[in-house]
């Protein structure tokens, strides 16, 4: 029987009661289509940095490579102060295990409530390519003049070309296998980071000529924003830097629905990549068991899929479409009129 070995990173906030309804979920669907999985649970988030300081030991990064894939939960503590976990825990997973790619679709399930007016199923299905390793989140900075009247923050962008390169290629790649419009679009800002997007816009429209069955299109990041919302039907592919990537998705997870449902994956296509609901560790609704976990279970589904369980994940797909289509209410947590585990459950009935 095929066995995969995964890491899970439950952590902070509602991650360990969202990832749990995801566990129950592969462990479900891999006993119909008999593979095994294996976890490897790592104690990683506010709590452990609060009792012992640690936030992330070589060790600790040592284990998480030799999985065949990472499920997180969520990162993000009230008590300690921002980025230490962030930056300590999952960029630098991000950047130890080179998932140079952020993968988040944003498909609107039919049943699902769209803040858009007039848009549907078949006019919200596209993909945003977000570069993972780079950009603003690569960049260094600092301070002059700190402290006084004339202090200055700097904090830059980095941009390779080999990261920019092989994130359009893998977004050219992507709009193949899609069954869509074909069509890659660059969002960048040309207009004003007239250095990164220089390079980027450069190598888009380099890599695109290897492409000629796939349509290109370039938008600012501002319009990204503005069509996303008037007209989301003109994407099918988005690739784009780290921070607007970070930024537009949160826009996508929204007009498919919310937070409660949009999963990404951190994708090293030749190393160990790293699955994720996108809406962080929600502090105010821990142990409540009201948080939505599908968006957790979808990134495993994701997960599942770049394992080759096509099967098992496609099950898992049509489990959630019928879930959100019959039974669940409402995404948002605590008005869906089933508990969380019930909304695990409710999956693993469907499966
Ligand atoms: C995300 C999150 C992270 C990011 C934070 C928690 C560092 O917002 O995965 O989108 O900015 O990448
Ligand atoms: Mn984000």
């Amino acid at each position: 029987m095929k066995k995969y070995n995964i890491g899970v990173i439950p952590g902070d906030g509602t991650g360990p009661e969202v990832v749990r309804e995801s566990v129950k979920v592969l462990e479900a669907v891999s006993k119909k289509h008999n593979f095994q999985v294996d976890l490897e649970y790592y104690d990683l988030g506010g709590d452990r940095y609060l009792k012992t300081g640690e936030v992330l030991t070589d060790s600790d990064i040592e284990k998480i490579k030799s999985r065949d894939a990472v499920l997180l939960g969520a990162i993000g503590h009230p008590d300690v102060a921002p980025g230490i976990l962030e930056k300590g825990i999952l960029l630098r997973l991000r950047f130890e295990l080179d998932q140079y790619i952020n993968l988040r679709p944003v498909i609107l399930y039919e049943g699902v409530d769209t803040p858009l007016k007039d848009k549907g199923p078949e006019d919200i299905d596209f993909v945003v390519v977000r570069e993972n390793t780079e950009g603003l989140y690569a960049g260094g900075g600092g301070f002059l003049k700190k402290g006084t009247p004339d202090e200055i923050a700097i904090q830059e962008s980095i941009n390779t070309r080999k990261g920019v390169e092989r994130c359009i290629r893998f977004a050219f790649e992507y709009a193949r296998k899609r069954n869509k419009g074909k069509k890659v679009t660059l969002c960048g800002k040309t207009n004003v980071l007239t250095f990164a997007f220089d390079l980027w816009e450069r190598v888009f429209y380099e890599v695109a000529k290897e492409y000629p069955d796939i349509e290109t299109d370039y938008c600012h990041v501002d319009a990204t924003c503005m069509w996303m919302v008037k007209n989301p039907e003109f994407f099918d592919v988005i690739v784009t830097d780290n921070m607007f990537g970070d930024i537009i998705t949160d826009l996508g997870a929204v007009i498919q629905g919310g937070m409660g449902i949009a999963a990404g994956g951190n994708i090293n296509p030749e190393g160990v990549s790293m699955y994720e609901p996108i809406g962080g560790s929600a502090p105010k609704y821990t142990g409540k068991n009201v948080i939505n976990p599908l968006a957790a279970i979808a990134a495993g589904q994701m997960m599942l899929e770049q394992l080759g369980e096509v099967k098992a994940a496609e099950d898992i797909e049509n489990a959630i479409k019928k879930a959100v289509k019959n039974d669940i209410k409402d995404l948002g947590a605590g008005k869906m009129g089933y508990g969380t585990d019930e909304v695990g459950d409710l999956i693993v009935s469907y499966l």
